[in-house]
């Protein structure tokens, strides 16, 4: 992994991952997340990849709007993830994680309504993002639908002083590029298209929507 990324959560950090994202956004991480997935539309039934799913916590909320007759399929790298998300996973038949780098193509191929990235994709040097997404178009069905929840596009210098402090200091140089990257147009030229989007934290954060409208492999 590139040094210029923070996305392999590891140690203390991953152990306490969910406490800290509370910690860190002041306690609004909880009702975010549940607008962010309430905003998905996902129906019952629908088969769902959560690609660097971290602790699972994303997946049991998918959970709840896809049912029993859903099927969720988390893929993780980093260990102490992996674990916190087995454990919340089994008591659900339908809900499983498989330790997979989203960087390598899956199994699976036309088998998801949904592929879900939150706060994964802006780590990744722009070659593997590339990888990412055409793998996720791969997974997905014809019309599947991929969404990225991560930062939005904005200027850094015309950020409040304090978000401007936090976001320099906290965040990696690759997060810092992502935000002035053209996502849409990346999304386009590999198979995706009629964007949609919702805006969170005063702008700064967005959920992305785009349908895979290829039929061949990317
Ligand atoms: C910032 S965390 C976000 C976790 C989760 N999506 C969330 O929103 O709570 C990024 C996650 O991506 C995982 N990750 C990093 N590189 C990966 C890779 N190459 N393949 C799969 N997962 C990866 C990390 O282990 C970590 O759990």
């Amino acid at each position: 992994m590139s040094t210029r990324s923070k996305v392999e959560v590891k140690g203390f950090e991953a152990r306490h991952y969910d406490v800290l994202m509370n910690i860190v956004t002041l306690g609004t991480y909880p009702s975010f997340l549940r607008r962010v997935i309430g905003n998905m539309g996902l129906q019952e039934g629908d088969k769902v990849a959560d690609f660097g799913a971290g602790t699972g916590r994303n997946a049991l909320l998918m959970r709840k709007h896809i049912g029993d007759k859903g099927e969720l399929v988390a893929f993780e790298v980093g260990e102490e993830m992996i674990s916190q998300a087995r454990s919340r996973f089994l008591r659900y038949d339908n809900m499983r994680i498989e330790s997979q780098d989203i960087r390598v193509p899956l199994e699976y191929k036309g088998y998801f309504d949904v592929v879900f990235m939150s706060f994964v994709l802006h780590g990744f040097e722009q070659s593997d993002r590339a990888k990412i997404v055409e793998n996720a178009n791969r997974a997905l069905k014809h019309r599947g639908r991929i969404f990225i929840l991560d930062y939005s596009e904005f200027d850094i210098g015309n950020m409040n002083p304090i978000a401007r402090y936090l976001f320099t200091h906290l965040e990696c140089p690759l997060a810092l590029e992502f935000v002035s990257m053209d996502i849409k147009t990346f999304l386009s030229e590999r198979g995706f298209s009629d964007f949609r989007e919702k805006f969170y934290y005063y702008g700064y954060v967005r959920l992305l929507c785009g349908k895979k409208v290829n039929r061949d492999e990317i």
